[in-house]
């Protein structure tokens, strides 16, 4: 089966090919023999109900610094494709938002994927909050008593904001820390949401662990560990990729909200765990494909071809 794929994703020019899952997926569609079509959000428009996009053909090398060819743009419908791949990356503001709704037009007609209506509705650190027995202690709040309250609990935390990505503007906090009242002000200032107040696992050093999860199944993993005068295992602030295995508590993690990703049309999914304890579930661009592929973990890409095909053979799932 050869399908007509196209991807709206951020410009391809800027992504740094050894380490981006979109990439990898795109790599893997044409080696399938699937045709590829490429656009930005921001080149969508919606006239009546009908979604539209100067799309260009694509074509993807794995060689750095020569990794892609564009055809000339050709305004077509959307809804001609047989998969759309979301893989657009945050910020999750209200573009991103739009653009989840504009491509709910497409369903069910055409696959998009993720699905951008579960996308929506699972916002990276509000959707794990449906799972707290496996996170560690939580709150989301701008609310200074309700802070303090859960400081007095329990200890140091970490303080960071709800639609942040990246571990931009993560901060620990210690119990009688000096800097807390300027921090809350700042936070203040500069979020209009609440954010994220979240026991501090001192473990991190150990690494977070991202685990990738295929249709609800388990997929693959890595460890990331921080540098070691930095809290935040983010690959892009340092963190360094390193092999592993899943443990039984994260076999049960990946057991619990599988079904829950499933049932929501959330094909593609990594989420972070440190030292057993959920914080995170990343469905708008999940990366890790490469990483697991480099330290001779599962073919990710194959195995999310192997869905999107079999779910385009029985198009009514
Ligand atoms: N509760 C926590 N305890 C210890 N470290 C944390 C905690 N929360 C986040 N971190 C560190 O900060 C990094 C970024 O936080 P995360 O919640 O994953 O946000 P982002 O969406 O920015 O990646 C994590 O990879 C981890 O290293
Ligand atoms: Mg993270």
């Amino acid at each position: 089966m050869t399908l007509n794929v196209a991807v709206q994703m951020d410009p391809i020019a800027r992504i740094n090919i050894n380490g981006d899952s979109t990439f990898a997926l795109l790599l893997e569609a044409q080696r399938r023999g699937h045709a590829l079509s490429y656009y930005t959000p921001d080149k969508l428009s919606l006239l009546g109900n009908e979604l539209v996009a100067p799309v260009q053909m694509l074509t993807v090398r794995d060689e750095p610094g020569n990794h892609f060819t564009l055809g000339e743009p050709k305004r077509q419908p959307l809804a001609a494709f047989d998969v759309v791949l979301l893989r657009q990356d945050p910020p999750f503001d209200l573009a991103y938002i739009t653009s989840t709704h504009f491509l709910e037009q497409l369903q069910p007609k055409t696959l998009v994927v993720n699905d951008p209506a579960g996308v929506r509705d699972a916002p990276e650190k509000l959707f794990v909050m449906n799972f707290p027995q496996l996170m560690p202690p939580t709150l989301i709040s701008r609310n200074m008593e309700e802070i303090n309250a859960f400081r007095d609990t329990h200890g140091a935390v970490v303080m960071k904001p709800l639609h942040g990505f990246g571990g931009a503007a993560v901060f620990r906090i210690m119990p009688q820390d000096m800097n807390f009242g300027s921090l809350f002000d700042m936070f203040s200032i500069t979020f209009k949401e609440p954010w994220v107040i979240q026991r501090f696992l001192p473990e991190v050093r150990r690494g977070d662990k991202r685990i990738i999860l295929v249709d609800g199944e388990f997929a693959g993993a890595v460890n990331r560990v921080p540098a070691a005068d930095d809290l935040r295992s983010n690959m892009v602030r340092g963190g360094a990729a390193t092999a592993t295995e899943l443990t039984d508590r994260e076999r049960e993690i990946c057991s619990v909200i599988g079904p829950a990703l499933k049932e929501r049309g959330l094909l593609f999914v990594g989420i972070d765990v440190i030292d057993g304890y959920l914080t995170e579930i990343n469905v708008t661009s999940p990366t890790g494909i490469r990483a697991v592929a480099k330290f001779g973990g599962p073919d990710i890409a194959a195995k999310i071809w192997d869905v999107i095909e079999r779910k385009r053979s029985r198009p009514s799932k």
